[in-house]
């Protein structure tokens, strides 16, 4: 705190307090704002205070871009380095919420946040619950949002449940196993849910059988998250069932591109595919 000093700073009608070196006059400082890595001309430099610039041009660079995409025109690689992964995952190990573990780093959090809000809904079926926190998360979300969504949570083992996700009346638990998915949630179940669907795969096991599956059930609309298909977190976490998911992703949706598109509003929303989920954000169109 004694390295710094406190400016004023007029934002709208509020006033609120930065922290500046001592050494500079706050109102003089100037932030490197790099939008588009790919464009070194969209290296742009503005006032502190101006926050409205950043978002205006922050929003025209998503708005520019054509936002679906087959995934044959996308790379896997990811403007994640392996060491922004590393640090990341060591707060991603400890997310909690309401008290309740969940498995989800931060900027998937807000790319998620952002596509409940925008898509509403009406079911959402996630394949893997583990205690429980991100089923939870989401049933909150979706409830605040003031949706009436059911939010079906699906593990093999239900034993884990934290008893706040449990005792949840927002979330259905089921247990079972997705190696059999038809049994698990049948053709009669899966047609009484309301569409639009948000389908998560969170669990990391038979993801061609499973999307195969879901394919006959999807209409337009719908979305599919596929987590953990970046390159690199399965290296880094040495976690051999999800290394293959980026591939088996790739195969299914070979031959349907007129079905579904990657969402690169959400896979690049921090950066090409800075996100856990390469190319993982689909649209069934
Ligand atoms: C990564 S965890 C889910 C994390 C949770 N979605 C979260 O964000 O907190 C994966 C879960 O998938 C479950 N799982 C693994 N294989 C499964 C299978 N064949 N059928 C159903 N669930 C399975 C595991 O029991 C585990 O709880």
């Amino acid at each position: 705190m004694d390295k710094c000093i406190k400016g004023q700073m007029k934002h709208s009608s509020r006033s609120f307090q930065a922290e500046t070196p001592r050494d500079q006059d706050p109102k003089t400082v100037r932030t490197k704002f790099l939008l588009d890595n790919q464009d070194p001309r969209a290296l742009i430099l503005m006032d502190n205070s101006d926050y409205h610039s950043f978002r205006d041009k922050a929003s025209k660079v998503l708005k520019n871009k054509v936002r679906f995409a087959p995934i044959e025109e996308r790379k896997d690689t990811t403007e994640l380095s392996y060491e922004a992964i590393c640090s990341i995952s060591h707060g991603k190990w400890q997310t909690c919420w309401r008290g309740v573990d969940m498995l989800k780093d931060p900027l998937d959090l807000v790319i998620v946040q952002h596509l409940l809000w925008e898509l509403k809904p009406q079911t959402v079926v996630e394949l893997g619950a583990y205690k429980g926190g991100s089923a939870l998360w989401t049933a909150d979300m979706l409830k605040m949002f003031g949706c009436k969504s059911r939010v079906i949570s699906v593990d093999i083992d239900l034993s884990l449940l934290d008893p706040e996700a449990k005792k949840s009346p927002d979330v259905e638990f089921i247990e079972g196993d997705i190696m059999d998915i038809e049994k698990l949630l049948p053709e009669e179940f899966l047609e009484t849910l309301v569409h639009p669907w948000f389908v998560v795969d969170d669990a990391h096991a038979n993801l061609k059988g499973v999307l195969e599956y879901f394919d006959r059930f999807t209409q337009p609309g719908d979305y599919i998250c596929v987590e953990d298909t970046n390159p690199i977190v399965p290296a880094l976490m040495d976690q051999g069932l999800i290394r293959e998911k980026l591939n088996q992703l790739k195969s299914f949706l070979s031959g349907r591109s007129q079905r579904y598109l990657v969402d690169q509003r959400y896979t690049d929303f921090f950066g090409y595919n800075a996100t856990w989920n390469t190319n993982g954000f689909l649209k069934r169109v």
